[in-house]
């Protein structure tokens, strides 16, 4: 048989007067006037817990949207056993049959459930429409789709024979379950996260994000739509501390998904290494975390488009993606032309409810976002070193909604141009044309991450330079480009240091991961 040929899903515009737009805000209504009660889902049966959590929108955070169960210590030790008593059926099905399952996955998202899997992101989350477009329906697709490509390309990577000897590798899944924590901010990762392992043939314990839970359980709801067999993936919203302790720590877990922030895959380290000896094998700990992404350009970019990829790459989703644009590097000579089409730009964009599709962003995800990021906007006002050149204001009374917000400082390693905010705060250095080489020494040292990043000069040989010089600061690097929206099987994603183990979503490179091959030597 042949895999289909994936191609990377085409993005509806939602542009005014369109039929797409007229069904999405139908459903974004429809949702917006039910309380969905979301239960722990372990072995395919709902489980309703006694500890029972809100979920609130994020830009009217007195709406209740949703009402989900908290899995406790019982439903986690419940859901590992229900993983490991599916997986000899799950990983001994035919291929093929494992991968229609996602492949109409892919297509449900696609067709009939697109409005849905849209308007839970714009709700819970806060994504605008087009945003959301981009995540929980084009990522997302790319994501089932390209997964199961690759699957496929690794079965085909066989040794070599000889006569009378033949050498095969046989894909098995890892040998016992694998753990997926996944973040508010994709959909999309929520979904990939469980599924790209399932794919390989493994059974899964997927702990999603509260905050981004509406989505998350309307995508496994697909899944079990699809004919995912009972018990391959299981659903379980609960404190990390607990997961940690009841499941991580489990002596079958042999596979961790995770992307979310270093901080939070630090402690994971510690713990598995702390627990090494008791697990049947070494854990495979794959991880995507935090980032400080930057833009750095030279004095023959073109101002007007760095300022374009600035507003882009750092207010889009609120600044809220693990590669946005947070640290620009300006050269003094094309300072003046670059802010004044910085504030030109930001002062038109618009913050609100993202059922309004003229907001171009909507709030950030909760509270402690809110705290968090403008703790950070207060710290530049009160400092010498900085100065806020726009937004800078904030307001919580109705949603968590944070201007987009400027800050020029003086010193390249200022507490906002190192540390990540995950917010709508740029900050800029602006630095003398001739001091072009230390500029490049703080790029490279400033953050203990290397995610994203992105470079801007029209000359060639400036680019070589800087491509060189910036080699080991970012996993994804753009010329002439905003850092962020790679596309699954364009820019497969990841970064190093301390941005995560750079296994590249969504592709090859991740996929094998989530196999531990046996060879077999067969004489004849
Ligand atoms: N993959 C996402 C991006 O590149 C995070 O923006």
């Amino acid at each position: 048989f042949k895999i289909p040929t994936a191609k990377n899903e085409p993005g509806n515009t939602y542009a005014p007067g369109t039929k797409e737009r007229e069904t999405l805000k139908a459903e974004l209504k429809r949702q917006s006037e039910m309380v969905v009660e979301i239960p722990v889902i372990i072995n395919g049966e709902d489980v309703k817990t006694d500890t029972v959590k809100q979920v609130v929108m994020p830009h009217d955070h007195q709406h209740v949207l949703a009402n989900y169960s908290q899995a406790g210590e019982k439903e986690l030790r419940d859901a590992v056993e229900a993983a490991m008593a599916a997986k000899e059926a799950w990983a001994n099905m035919p291929w093929e049959h494992r991968a229609s399952i996602f492949l109409k996955a892919a297509d449900l998202i696609s067709g009939p459930y697109r409005d849905v899997m849209n308007a839970a992101t714009m709700l819970g989350q806060s994504k605008t429409a087009f945003q959301s477009e981009i995540d929980a329906a084009q990522e997302l697709i790319d994501f089932l789709r390209f997964g199961v490509e690759c699957a496929n390309q690794i079965y085909q990577i066989q040794p070599e024979s000889m006569k009378n000897i033949w050498n095969r590798t046989d894909y098995r899944p890892l040998d016992g379950f694998v753990l997926a924590i996944s973040p508010f901010n994709f959909t999309a990762i929520g979904g990939n996260l469980p599924a790209a392992p399932a794919m390989m043939g493994n059974v899964v314990v997927w702990k999603p994000a509260t905050t981004s839970i509406l989505a998350n359980y309307y995508f496994m709801r697909i899944l079990e739509e699809a004919g995912l067999p009972k018990g391959v993936i299981n659903f379980v919203p609960s404190r990390g501390s607990q997961v940690s302790e009841v499941v991580l720590t489990d002596r079958r877990m042999s596979g961790f998904h995770f992307t979310g922030s270093t901080d939070t895959f630090n402690t994971i380290w510690k713990t598995v290494g702390e627990n090494i000896a008791k697990y049947n094998s070494y854990p495979r700990l794959i991880g995507e975390t935090g980032g400080k992404d930057f833009v750095f350009a030279h004095e023959t970019a073109q101002a007007d488009k760095v300022a374009a990829a600035l507003v882009r790459g750092a207010f889009e989703y609120q600044g809220q993606k693990c590669s946005a644009a947070s640290r620009a590097y300006i050269p003094a000579s094309m300072w003046e032309e670059v802010k004044g089409k910085l504030l030109e730009e930001t002062a038109k964009l618009k913050v609100g409810d993202v059922r309004d599709f003229r907001n171009f962003m909507g709030a950030v995800i909760d509270k402690p976002a809110f705290d968090s990021i403008t703790g950070y906007i207060d710290y530049a006002a009160n400092s010498e070193d900085a100065e806020i050149i726009a937004g800078g204001t904030y307001d919580d009374s109705v949603g968590y909604f944070v201007q987009p917000t400027i800050i020029v400082t003086t010193n390249p390693n200022f507490k906002t141009m190192v540390e990540e905010i995950f917010g709508p705060v740029l900050t800029i250095y602006v630095y003398e044309n001739d001091k072009l080489e230390e500029t490049l020494d703080a790029v490279n040292t400033a953050s203990i991450y290397a995610l994203t990043g992105a470079i801007f000069a029209q000359d060639r040989q400036a680019i070589i330079h800087l491509e060189r010089r910036l080699s080991e600061a970012a996993g994804n690097f753009y010329i002439n480009d905003k850092p962020t929206g790679a596309m699954v099987n364009q820019q497969p994603f990841g970064g190093s240091r301390g941005s995560g183990t750079n296994d590249k979503a969504g592709s090859i490179f991740n996929m094998i991961r989530w196999t531990s091959p046996r060879v077999i030597k067969e004489n004849f």
